[in-house]
């Protein structure tokens, strides 16, 4: 997505500046350095700006124009290098694997990338049951509501009963007490801790974090998710692992609290997809990217909408203008 936006930023950005390479008045300029060819070839940069400020005195509208090319070319040239310089920096994150950094993140194809990318339905559900039968046990997803469950496509029946499998502490009741109660669609997922410190007890003192949010809150979120659950493996010779520690490629620093969650069969899928590490992570991977987002296909149905009525709204106010102007010219 970076990349596609940074292209877009840097084609805009040629669109713009390149009129002024070709801009007619841009000769006046290198007609004033005296003979010297060298200068004269050398349009941008420094030597365009030498050109200007030697022009200057001699004859001042060239030098304007000279001023206008040369700060077109610089802009262009900073957003070149500074897309080049986060490419390289990223780019050389992985030879430092014994790091704090971790190696830069696989980028995976996901159905909902792009401006017309929507979730898979199928895929949704498989996420939820691995989240629910897996990822529960430690962490919660607490701005997700049970009724939110309609948009995987379950019906109300469905949410119901899967309301129905958690237990949900409610209260006070009459007397006072708290008492535990059968979930309800209005209910929103639950930490499976009383609270944080009882979280951390369990955890060898992390916290396993809400995931409701967790892939707005990594760069790169969904490829992190999938690649943080696919990256355990043995730590290298000559790493030190703290005691009850993971070794895991993608986290930074390479230490997680968090056991290796998915092991292939950890869960089984009715509908038959195979249930490797690597299918189950990206299920749960679009799952939890619906839940930080639930309305992202919403949200570019409207703005490729709005995107069409600009285009129709241009065409109508060139039609106006070519009108009103008619008789002017
Ligand atoms: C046994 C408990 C446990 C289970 C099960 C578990 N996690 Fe975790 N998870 C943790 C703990 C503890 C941390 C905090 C790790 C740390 O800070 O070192 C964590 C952290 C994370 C993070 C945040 C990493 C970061 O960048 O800070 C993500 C994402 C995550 N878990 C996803 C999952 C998913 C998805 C599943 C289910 C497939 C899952 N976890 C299952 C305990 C668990």
């Amino acid at each position: 997505m970076q990349q596609k936006f940074l292209l877009t930023l840097s084609f805009a950005a040629l669109l713009i500046a390149a009129p002024a390479h070709a801009a007619p008045e841009a000769a006046p300029v290198k007609a004033t350095v005296e003979g010297s060819a060298p200068a004269a070839t050398a349009t941008e940069g420094a030597a365009a700006t030498d050109a200007a400020s030697d022009a200057t005195p001699a004859a001042p509208a060239p030098a304007a124009d000279g001023n206008a090319m040369t700060k077109t070319d610089g802009d262009a040239q900073t957003m070149e290098a500074d897309g080049k310089t986060a490419a390289e920096t990223h780019g050389a994150a992985p030879a430092e694997e014994g790091g704090h950094h971790a190696p830069s993140l696989p980028q995976e194809e996901w159905s909902w990338s792009g401006p017309f990318g929507v979730f898979d339905r199928h895929q949704l559900q498989r996420g939820f049951q691995v989240y629910k039968q897996v990822c529960a046990s430690c962490h919660g997803l607490s701005r997700i509501y049970f009724r939110n469950l309609s948009a995987l496509g379950y019906n109300e029946a469905e949410i119901k009963s899967i309301a129905a499998e958690t237990q949900v502490m409610d209260g006070p009741d009459d007397s006072g007490d708290m008492f535990e109660r059968p979930g309800r669609p209005s209910d929103h997922f639950k930490s499976p801790f009383a609270n944080d410190n009882a979280a951390r007890a369990a955890n060898g003192g992390a916290l396993p974090p809400d995931l409701s949010l967790i892939v707005r809150a990594r760069a790169d979120g969904s490829n992190y998710v999938h690649a943080l659950l696919t990256g355990y493996e043995a730590a290298p010779a000559g790493f030190t692992l703290t005691q009850g520690m993971h070794y895991n490629k993608y986290f930074a620093g390479h230490q997680i609290a968090m056991p290796q969650p998915l092991m292939d069969g950890s869960v089984t899928y009715e509908d038959g997809t195979p249930n490797t590490i690597d299918q189950m992570s990206r299920d749960v991977t679009a799952f939890l990217t619906w839940a930080s987002e639930p309305n992202m296909e919403k949200r570019k149905q409207v703005g490729l909408k709005v995107m069409l009525f600009m285009f129709a709204f241009a065409g109508l106010m060139y039609a106006t203008k070519r009108k009103v102007w008619k008789d002017v010219h």
